[in-house]
């Protein structure tokens, strides 16, 4: 009756086919909402990027990329269809994540100008891609205001605030180099953008990691609150493909949208799949209440739901002999790379249980089948939730385009992905499930979403230029 109570609590996060029917019709309501006007739980962004790569980007450029589990400079150069890139990775300490947004800034700055010292770069002035993964309200491809941390993030005077400006008042600040910023891109966009240089074929971008969140390539017409704020305008301005007129942009068009799809559920529609564990978890967040999708679904948040049902079976009786240990009751002790560790099925009970030994958790071998199963359970369900989304959206590219069967491609980056030992199955194979009508093909993204903002900042300098 032991086993017969713990399945009962893993049953919570079971998902079949009518709920990963109604995650999916729910997301689809949500980015037809997020594209009619502002406000809404998922925001719909607009990223002012109108098309994938076409191949005749060249030169050289800077990446700045912050918002995963670090940040990266990189320079990236663009010669005939092939690119090189060098990078340095830098840690953002905590206690900077969380001062105030000068202090960060003039971190990034730091950061910046080590790279540029290291690969003697400093007197050069260099055009420059920034990406930064949260959710920005742009009104052009290099500006932005940040409309609220996301991800553990929460360093004061930066939401409502434009965050090119931000660092453009660092960079002023030290005084030591200078920097062209000519685009603002989310890590999705760069994501999806860095895939399409490879494959043409992809149209959407996706982020397992950290945190979770999907952009993908709308027409222009359906981004109707666009037009409301006067952006088919701005957009006819940009545009320099030759296209004349409201009709022609309306027509043919497309601008990647950033879907922000963590909102989900911010007006508690998800409250039929949310456990109390997840609860728990949304509770004792930095934001509870906000990014109740992305809780269910991304890095920061899966090992955190783990430790609540470990909790909960230990002060059951079930697990741990009943001790509930200090170890236990502390907040951030399962990272995403051992969830990862615990569920390969390379290892062995014993080396599992040796991980929870150094995490602190003594236990049996039955314990660590039954931690493994618990892992199972909260990782399945995320894969399956984010299968489910990303079923909503290729449906819905489909039907737009009026198609039978729709191919597509999604450029994927994140450590939940790339690390995962199932996750990035489950998640295919609900697609698969979800979406009958489309074949959608998974691209692992190389290098990062830093060489898709490269990239973006390519083609708006050449159009500059022109
Ligand atoms: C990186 C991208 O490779 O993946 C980042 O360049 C992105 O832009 C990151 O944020 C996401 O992964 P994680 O697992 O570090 O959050
Ligand atoms: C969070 C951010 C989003 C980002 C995602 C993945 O959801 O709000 O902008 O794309 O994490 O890093």
């Amino acid at each position: 009756s032991q086993r017969r109570k713990v399945g009962e609590a893993l049953s919570l996060f079971t998902l079949n086919q009518e709920k990963l029917q109604l995650v999916k019709s729910r997301m689809r309501e949500g980015l037809e909402a997020g594209l009619k006007s502002k406000g809404c739980t998922i925001k719909m962004l607009p990223s002012f990027v109108y098309h994938t790569p076409n191949g005749t980007e060249r030169g050289k450029y800077l990446a700045l990329d912050l918002g995963g589990t670090n940040f990266r400079a990189m320079l990236v150069r663009f010669k005939r269809q092939k690119s090189r890139l060098y990078h340095k990775i830098y840690t953002i300490p905590l206690e900077i994540m969380q001062g105030t947004g000068e202090e960060l800034f003039d971190h990034l700055a730091q950061c910046v100008c080590d790279f540029l010292d290291y690969m003697g770069l400093k007197k050069v002035r260099l055009p420059a891609g920034f990406t930064f993964s949260f959710p920005c309200q742009q009104s052009g491809i290099d500006t932005g205001t940040l409309v609220s941390w996301t991800k553990g993030f929460k360093a004061t005077d930066c939401e409502g605030e434009d965050v090119v400006n931000m660092l453009r008042e660092a960079i002023r600040r030290r005084n030591e180099f200078d920097l062209d910023i000519v685009a603002l891109v989310n890590d999705t966009v760069g994501t999806m953008m860095s895939c399409a240089y490879e494959d043409p074929k992809c149209e959407v971008g996706m982020i397992a990691g950290t945190g979770s969140n999907l952009c993908y390539m709308e027409e222009l017409k359906n981004i109707e609150k666009l037009e409301q704020s006067n952006g088919i305008l701005k957009t006819n301005e940009q545009t320099s493909e030759g296209e004349e007129g409201e009709a022609a942009v309306k027509s043919d068009l497309k601008m990647c949208v950033n879907t922000e799809w963590g909102g989900l559920g911010d007006d508690r529609c998800l409250e039929d799949i949310i456990t109390p564990y997840d609860a728990e978890v949304d509770i004792h967040s930095v934001n509870p209440g906000k990014q109740r999708f992305e809780k269910l679904t991304s890095g920061m948040y899966l090992g955190e739901i783990v430790r609540q049902v470990l909790l909960d079976l230990t002060r059951r009786g079930l697990l741990f002999k009943g001790h509930v240990t200090e170890t236990l009751k502390t907040p951030g002790i399962f990272e995403t790379k051992y969830l990862s560790q615990i569920e390969s099925d390379r290892l062995a009970l014993l080396q599992v249980r040796s991980i929870l030994q150094q995490l602190g958790l003594h236990g049996t071998c039955d314990d660590s089948i039954i931690v493994k199963e618990v892992c199972g359970a909260v990782s399945r369900r995320a894969a399956q939730m984010c299968g489910a989304g990303m079923a909503a959206v290729v449906d819905k590219i489909r039907e737009d385009r009026g198609l039978e069967r729709l191919s597509i491609a999604v450029g994927v980056d994140g450590a939940l992905y790339k690390l995962h030992p199932h996750f990035s199955q489950v998640l295919k194979e609900t697609v698969g499930v979800m979406a009958p009508h489309c074949n959608v093909t998974f691209l692992p993204s190389e290098e990062g979403s830093g060489k898709g903002a490269a990239l973006i900042a390519a083609v708006v300098r050449q159009k500059q230029e022109k």
